[in-house]
């Protein structure tokens, strides 16, 4: 799906904002504008409100953080997903994912498990 964001202007430096239906957060960081979605890989918490310095994106909740460039999770295993963006004419669009069905609570706790053993 293509969400529309805005302006370049209209985003705070180094803050992360949730935009579409909450599953995204993007974030300008000088004249760049980065994508990911808005879950952290430590307890699924929201990234949006995470700030950005250094080239460092910093969870809010428990301070996880992750490189800007590649998602990666800095001193653990796994990455953020990260989303195309363009800007055209000062307007950002973010290219992410439709989103994923309704999931039952038997698929969800299945999944759950499933991260556990892999220690997710
Ligand atoms: S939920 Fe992000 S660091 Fe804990």
């Amino acid at each position: 799906m293509r969400i529309s964001v805005g302006t370049v202007d209209q985003l705070p430096v180094g803050r992360c904002v949730a935009v579409g239906d909450g599953s995204v957060v993007v974030a300008r960081v000088g004249e760049v504008v980065v994508a990911f979605q808005n879950r952290c890989l430590h307890q699924d918490s929201r990234l949006e409100g995470g700030l950005i310095e250094n080239g460092r994106l910093t969870c809010p909740l428990h301070f996880w953080r992750y490189e800007v460039e590649t998602g990666r999770h800095i001193g653990g295993r796994g990455n953020l997903d990260m989303y195309p963006v363009e800007v055209v004419d000062g307007e950002v669009y973010v290219e992410a994912p439709d989103p994923a069905p309704p999931m039952g609570m038997r698929e969800m706790m299945l999944r759950h498990a499933k991260e556990w053993e892999r220690g997710d």
